[in-house]
């Protein structure tokens, strides 16, 4: 897998967020996005996963040397971000089982209790998430995100919310995501931004 960006430039209304932001991604390797707050970020987060578009300049993702269309490009993606918004009346077992509908008919039951038990939230998947505390939710966002095996894996803030317990979770996934295919994190953490072998700089 291949992500390709060129020329990336967002302006919302008259204000110029970023421009002329480019890299070049293969399987193995990783981009950290920093910058002050309000410098872009999860601008170009948005951008990358196809949430917003861009004012000019492409993103494109390549398997084999070929060009994915959007909707295979979505299956290739994993998103964790605090502007994932999940069902708050429903438990975390019919989240999960709705995102996973949303890739494949059949869901993968075994797979789902496998991620729940890795991230600590065994036992915990019958309760409504409105009673589930932040650092929970957060934790339940990356049971959605790598329930399909992504092959581009893209945090924004990967840690928000996280006890160190968690923040340790969260590292060994970024390393198993990294030995094997493309990690995008946004972050100013220190401890973070040291996962990343290439990195762009906003603001
Ligand atoms: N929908 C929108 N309409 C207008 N301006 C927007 C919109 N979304 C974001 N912005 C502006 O774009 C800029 C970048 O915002 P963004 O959320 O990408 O920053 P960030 O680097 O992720 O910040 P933080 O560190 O606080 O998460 C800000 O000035 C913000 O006000
Ligand atoms: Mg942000």
């Amino acid at each position: 897998m291949v992500v390709e960006a060129k020329g990336l430039t967002k302006h919302f209304n008259r204000r110029t967020i970023f421009s002329d932001i480019s890299f070049h991604l293969e399987d193995g390797e990783s981009l950290v996005i920093t910058g002050p707050n309000g410098s872009g970020k999860s601008t170009l987060v948005k951008i990358i996963s196809g949430l917003l578009t861009p004012t000019s300049g492409t993103i494109e993702f390549y398997n084999d040397g070929k060009l994915l269309p959007a909707e295979v490009k979505y299956h290739q993606l994993g998103l964790v971000s605090p502007y994932l918004q999940l069902y708050k009346d429903l438990t975390a077992w019919e989240n999960l089982t709705f995102f996973a509908r949303t890739r494949d008919s059949k869901v993968d039951e075994s797979r789902l209790k496998m991620l729940l038990k890795r991230v600590g939230l065994g036992g915990r998947e019958h309760d409504e998430l409105k009673t589930y505390s932040s650092g929970m939710i957060q934790r339940i966002k990356y049971v959605a995100a790598l329930y399909h095996q992504p092959r581009i894996l893209i945090l924004d803030e990967p840690t928000a919310n996280l006890d160190e317990k968690g923040a340790k979770i969260v590292y060994e996934i970024i390393k198993e995501q990294t030995s094997r295919h493309i990690l995008i994190i946004a972050t100013n953490e220190p401890d973070e931004v040291k996962f990343g072998m290439k990195h762009v700089e906003l603001g």
